[in-house]
């Protein structure tokens, strides 16, 4: 059995097979207390977490909340609006006066690629990236993988197409990080502005979506982030939707038992039709359910429980 070392959890890349097969394994036992009639176990009673969001969300900071209370943990939350931060306090002072209320874990969600990185150089705490710009959110990519086990059995040897805005997502940075340590054929697939040639030695690139899915396992579609574009990167939404958009009719070039995949969240009629995301294929709430077993996973061996 590997033994858990990491202090931190800041992304996918500095992770083993063996430390990812970890996490996998132990979210199944979390999994489990999750369909118990009483959700909670005294396991991280005694300690804190901070949950620290300068950037929106919905399903990441949810699920932490939620994985620290079935945990026992102690939490609070604490985002950008309300904070010091609007009245133009450091990221760096924010969090060294989180710590010096003695939390153990402090979950990092910013705007900024290598946010989280900085604060585990230069801060005593435990941190866990749970989003950093456009680099990487391991967590996501991990509930992503913890889903394709529970689906598919295994990742290795999948056929997994990614198609949509990946210049600017760290879902997809994680993603091919993980899939492609873990054995998987992953084929990225955007507009050539939106597809960067960065990934050339890892995943096969491509311009064009029918092609792309073509005998996929599993297709996993991305937003257009435009929150994090600076100039013009598609033609219309409408162009988009019509280039690259996921319908039943597209799917059909997959498997017939593929799956879907959204981190969210969706804008449906762009990246995704609802007549997919509310599909038979889509496991896309699988997908928030498993977020919660995996994020619990992670704070039980970033605390120690991996060396019990
Ligand atoms: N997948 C994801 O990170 O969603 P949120 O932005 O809502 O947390």
């Amino acid at each position: 059995m590997t033994e858990w070392t990491q202090k931190h959890l800041l992304g996918i890349e500095p992770l083993s097979v063996d430390e990812i097969s970890l996490i996998l394994d132990t979210a199944v036992q979390m999994r489990e207390i999750m369909d118990r009639p009483i959700k909670k176990v005294p396991t991280l009673r005694g300690r804190t977490v901070v949950n620290l969001f300068m950037e929106a969300s919905t399903r990441t900071r949810a699920s932490f909340e939620m994985a620290e209370r079935i945990l026992s943990a102690d939490s609070l939350s604490i985002q950008a609006a309300g904070s010091s931060v609007a009245k133009g306090e450091s990221l760096l002072d924010t969090v060294k006066n989180l710590e010096a209320m003695t939390p153990d874990v402090i979950v990092v969600r910013h705007s900024s690629a290598g946010a989280a990185n900085f604060l585990a150089r230069r801060s005593n705490s435990r941190i866990v990236n749970a989003g950093d710009g456009a680099h990487e959110h391991p967590t996501q990519a991990l509930l992503d993988a913890f889903t394709l086990r529970q689906s598919k059995g295994r990742i290795a040897g999948l056929k997994v197409a990614i198609v949509g805005d990946v210049l600017h997502s760290r879902v997809a940075r994680s993603n091919i990080q993980l899939l492609t340590k873990m054995g998987a054929d992953v084929t990225l697939c955007a507009p050539p502005t939106l597809l960067p040639q960065e990934f050339s030695s890892l995943a096969t690139l491509s311009w064009r979506i029918d092609e792309a899915i073509e005998g996929a396992d599993v297709v996993m579609m991305l937003r257009l982030q435009q929150e994090r574009m600076t100039s013009a990167f598609i033609s219309t939404m409408r162009e988009y939707h019509a280039q690259y958009g996921l319908t039943l009719e597209r799917l059909k070039r997959a498997k017939s038992d593929v799956v879907v995949l959204h981190p969210g969240p969706m804008n449906r009629g762009v990246e995704i039709a609802s007549e997919v995301a509310d599909s038979r294929a889509s496991l896309i709430l699988d997908q928030v359910t498993n977020g919660v077993a995996v994020r619990m996973a992670v704070l039980y061996l970033l605390l120690g429980g991996g060396r019990e």
